[in-house]
């Protein structure tokens, strides 16, 4: 061979090299780089201006737009007085929990002048998710949506819409929110229930001062819209409705559904719904309209928020109707109805893969409770507990502590059932009010399949839960009202296409099952998404071991991680 052809051949072969990598081969992950600068901002709703902690100074705050297999970067700068994490919600972290972001939890705070870099990849996830202040009550108005597309070349497994939306759901007070729940804690009360709901930011035309705070999407007659529906209230659970429209549930807390047609659809707050809505009415203009579910003797706050659903070409002086058929506020049934409806695709590419044995069985009573406290208003505080135990957060981060092996922090005996056994759900109990205070976790072996039934009871009132399990999606096999009965209710659990999700409904006066595989060491926050219950201490915390291989234990902190 001549010199010439031998280059022709190096040529070939380096062409052929390149046409490889860049059809054959995966396409190299992507690096989205964020900055996100907490300050204090002016914000007016209402007939009100408040000065109020936000992302960039937007309510709600930047959407993180990644695609599936991505790596994300986060800086987050902390301007503003008080200290500051972030939890990039449903993202599951693999040995990556210094990522995950509840203080005192995986992190210490990141203080006032400081920085950290939350540096995670988006592996095996694709959908709406979203990230919020995970820190006093400060994600009221620090939350924004997280958008993670599929790998590219991956269609949608339903019809590609002609164009999305972000809805996100919220929850205003006049009053600074973290003055709200220090009134709450220091007379031992329940905080004050917010002022209005909101629609991305916004309380919409039936509230007053509204001219400018209105969201509108425009749409153009005969479009699919994908509506990405986020509920980031702090302590409502939500219906959502279009006053005209039906939608179909395609997708939850980022996992695909089997499609079904709703004319309301109910989130807790943690929950989000994808929905497609085809522009197919009398073009007009429509209410999108969002009001609270609440079927227990507690103040909740009831205003409707709206948003206008804007067909092309209509003037904006038409006055929109409302839905006509939203569910009460009270409508226990129509949720029930709902949830039952929802499924896993369960599909080739996208399986439901369902413990189908189980480890480990977890009973855990979810109580609210009164203990005393000297300095309140009543010699009492509202209290609130899992297996009678009020949640105690330390003082350094469970996650710093585990890893450093440092001892005194947390104990690991969380109980695996109810110190005692009673009617759950019965009459209201008078008795055994108070609770036990602690730092325990529980430890669950590497890759261990776990069943936990979330029992709900009647201790001073029964009230729906949502719980959020951090770094895990779980399969809900089973809910019902009542006391759960193992004899009998595990023969009547969905095995087959249950759904995934990472926030699940413990219904008043019922119960919840999930199943997850401990997959992910570290350790793994799960509490109620009302923030005012997870202020009661209703949350612990899982330490999932490390495995013996590699690629199973948890990767080591960042160099940034904060310090307490
Ligand atoms: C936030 O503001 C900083 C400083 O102006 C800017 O560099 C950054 O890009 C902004 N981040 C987002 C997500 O908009
Ligand atoms: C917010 O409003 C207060 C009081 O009106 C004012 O002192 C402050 O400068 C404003 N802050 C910003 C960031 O605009
Ligand atoms: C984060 O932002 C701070 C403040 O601007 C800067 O000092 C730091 O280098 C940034 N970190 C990363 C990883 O970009
Ligand atoms: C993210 O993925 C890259 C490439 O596989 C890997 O090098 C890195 O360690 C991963 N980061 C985390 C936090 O898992
Ligand atoms: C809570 O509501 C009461 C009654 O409306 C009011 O007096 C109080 O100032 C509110 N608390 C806060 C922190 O806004
Ligand atoms: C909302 O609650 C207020 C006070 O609790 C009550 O006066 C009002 O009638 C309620 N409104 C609706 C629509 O239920
Ligand atoms: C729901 O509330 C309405 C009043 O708003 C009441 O008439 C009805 O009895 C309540 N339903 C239930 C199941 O509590
Ligand atoms: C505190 O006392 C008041 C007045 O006796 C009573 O109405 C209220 O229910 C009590 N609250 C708690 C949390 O015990
Ligand atoms: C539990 O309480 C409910 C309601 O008070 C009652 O109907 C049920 O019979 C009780 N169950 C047991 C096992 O006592
Ligand atoms: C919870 O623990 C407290 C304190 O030990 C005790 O007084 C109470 O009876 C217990 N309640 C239940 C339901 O186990
Ligand atoms: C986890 O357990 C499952 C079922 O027993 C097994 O198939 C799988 O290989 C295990 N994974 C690891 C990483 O050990
Ligand atoms: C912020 O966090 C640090 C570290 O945990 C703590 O020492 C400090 O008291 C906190 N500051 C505030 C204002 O809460």
């Amino acid at each position: 061979m001549d010199m010439a052809s031998s280059r022709h051949v190096l040529l070939r072969l380096l062409v052929s090299a390149l046409v490889l990598a860049l059809f054959v081969l995966p396409a190299q992950a992507d690096v989205k780089r964020y900055q996100f600068d907490i300050v204090m901002s002016n914000v007016s709703r209402l007939c009100h201006e408040k000065t109020m902690v936000t992302v960039n100074g937007s309510y709600p705050g930047p959407t993180i737009y990644a695609r599936e297999g991505d790596r994300v970067i986060v800086n987050v700068t902390n301007h503003v007085k008080y200290n500051m994490t972030i939890h990039w919600h449903g993202l599951k972290q693999r040995r990556n929990g210094w990522a995950d972001g509840p203080a005192y939890v995986t992190q210490c705070p990141i203080q006032s002048g400081a920085s950290y870099a939350y540096d995670f990849n988006v592996t095996g996830q694709r959908g709406t998710l979203w990230w919020h202040a995970h820190i006093a009550w400060l994600r009221a108005t620090v939350h924004g949506a997280i958008v993670i597309l599929p790998d590219r070349g991956v269609p949608y497994p339903f019809p590609k819409p002609d164009a999305e939306a972000e809805i996100i759901l919220g929850e205003w007070w006049h009053a600074d929110v973290e003055a709200v729940e220090k009134q709450g804690r220091t007379l031992g009360m329940a905080p004050n229930t917010s002022d209005a709901h909101t629609i991305n930011g916004k309380p919409g035309p039936l509230s007053p001062c509204s001219e400018k705070h209105t969201y509108a999407l425009q749409v153009q007659w005969g479009k699919t819209y994908l509506l990405r529906i986020i509920n980031a209230a702090v302590n409502d659970e939500l219906f959502f409705s279009i006053a005209g429209h039906t939608m179909m549930v395609v997708e939850i807390d980022a996992t695909y559904t089997k499609p079904f047609v709703s004319s309301t659809i109910q989130l807790s707050p943690g929950q989000t719904t994808n929905v497609l809505v085809r522009a197919d009415q009398r073009p007009g203009r429509y209410f999108m309209a969002v009001k609270p579910f609440n079927d227990v003797q507690v103040p909740v706050d009831n205003k409707t928020a709206t948003a206008i659903l804007q067909y092309a070409g209509v003037p904006t002086s038409v006055i929109p109707a409302l839905p006509q058929l939203m569910p009460a506020t009270n409508s226990t049934g129509y949720v029930t109805a709902f949830h039952d409806r929802l499924r896993s695709l369960n599909s080739a590419r996208y399986p439901a893969d369902v413990p189908r044995t189980v480890d480990r069985h977890l009973l855990y009573t979810i109580g609210l409770n009164i203990d005393p406290c000297e300095t309140c208003l009543n010699g009492s505080r509202l209290a609130a507990s899992l297996n009678n135990i009020t949640f105690v957060m330390p003082r350094v981060a469970l996650l710093q502590a585990h890893y450093g092996g440092a001892r005194g922090v947390f104990t690991a005996d969380f109980p695996d059932r109810p110190p005692a056994r009673f009617n759950y759900t019965g009459v209201p109990l008078t008795a055994g009010l108070g609770t036990s205070l602690g730092t325990r976790l529980s430890k669950i072996a590497y890759n261990s399949t776990v069943e936990l039934v979330l029992q709900d009871t009647n201790l001073l009132s029964v009230e729906s839960h949502p719980f959020h399990l951090h770094g895990h999606n779980f399969f809900v096999v089973g809910r019902g009202v009542g006391n759960f009965d193992p004899s009998k209710d595990p023969a009547k659990y969905n095995l087959v296409d249950p759904p995934e999700r990472n926030t699940v409904g413990v219904p008043a006066g019922g119960w919840t099952a999930i199943r997850f595989r401990a997959d992910n060491p570290g350790v793994w926050f799960l509490h109620c998404h009302l923030e005012v219950h997870t202020s009661w201490g209703l949350k612990m915390a899982f330490l999932m071991e490390d495995g013996n291989g590699p690629g199973e234990s948890v990767l080591p902190p960042p160099k940034d991680l904060p310090k307490c």
